[in-house]
């Protein structure tokens, strides 16, 4: 069974990474940096003893997606599990000021993954197999005005998710939303949370244990489902007033 990472430098995904190579799966790792998913690839292998192969992979290369998804099975066999971990946070405020930015976000987060997304479907769905793990972030949840790029890009993916599952369903292929909250990567660095921030490690115990359940979607941690509860259910009068 082989398992493709998309965006192999995140440490979640180099952490989902090392769970399916110590279950013994061969994986495929891919970033835009050649040399980078090479590096992560050849660590993985000498960690674990599993199979890896490394690829260059651009989220807004669009039509390159069906090619690039034929090329890692071509070198691995047909896929079990796909993980769209890549994402980009991006700069509201210069967002704000220059819409090309704003417009990178939406297309690593939202147009990049729904493309790779409908290229790994299609493979599954014609054999009738195979789990496909979608990364949003409660950021996604509710517009808020110091990220709402980012978090407008995340909502839409969690819905485009939420629509494939559906199509896929009678496919026998496995859809699983991810909504993560703080996690300790690249991505919150510096950041002050004031809300406890999850290791990838346990971030990457949670989704292999879920996908292997094939839960349609979860929270994690899971006490983010209440903080999001409590955020949706503040009007709408109040919320905009908010400084977050
Ligand atoms: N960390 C959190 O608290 C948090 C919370 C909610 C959701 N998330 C989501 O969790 C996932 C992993 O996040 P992280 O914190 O591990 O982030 P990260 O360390 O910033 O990693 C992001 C990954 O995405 C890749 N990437 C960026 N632009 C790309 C593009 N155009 N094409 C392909 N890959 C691209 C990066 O590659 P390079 O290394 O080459 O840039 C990197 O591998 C993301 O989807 C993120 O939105 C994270």
């Amino acid at each position: 069974m082989s398992v493709l990472i998309l965006g192999a430098t995140s440490r979640v995904a180099n952490r989902v990474a090392r769970r399916y190579a110590e279950a013994g799966h061969a994986v495929y790792l891919a970033e835009p940096d050649l040399a980078e998913a090479e590096r992560v690839a050849a660590d993985l292998a000498i960690r674990t003893g599993v199979q890896t192969r490394a690829g260059a992979f651009d989220a807004t290369d669009f039509d390159a997606h069906p090619a690039f998804v034929d090329a890692v099975e071509e070198a691995l066999g047909p896929l079990e599990v796909a993980l769209v971990a890549f994402g980009l946070m991006g700069d509201q405020a210069a967002s704000e000021q220059d819409f090309a930015e704003a417009h990178r976000v939406i297309d690593v987060n939202y147009t990049g993954a729904a493309s790779i997304c409908e290229a790994i479907a299609r493979k599954m769905g014609e054999r009738g197999e195979g789990s496909i793990i979608g990364i949003s972030s409660v950021a996604g949840d509710r517009g808020r005005r110091s990220n709402y790029f980012y978090g407008s890009a995340k909502g839409a993916f969690r819905l485009y998710l939420q629509g494939l599952r559906g199509r896929m369903h009678k496919h026998n292929v496995h859809v699983m939303t991810v909504r993560l909250g703080f996690v300790d990567t690249r991505m919150t660095f510096g950041m002050k949370t004031g809300i406890p921030v999850a290791s990838p490690e346990a971030v990457a115990r949670a989704l292999y244990r879920a996908q292997q359940r094939k839960i349609d979607s979860l929270y994690y941690p899971p006490f983010w489902a209440c903080i999001m509860g409590i955020i949706k259910a503040i009007p709408e009068s109040v919320f905009k007033r908010l400084s977050f």
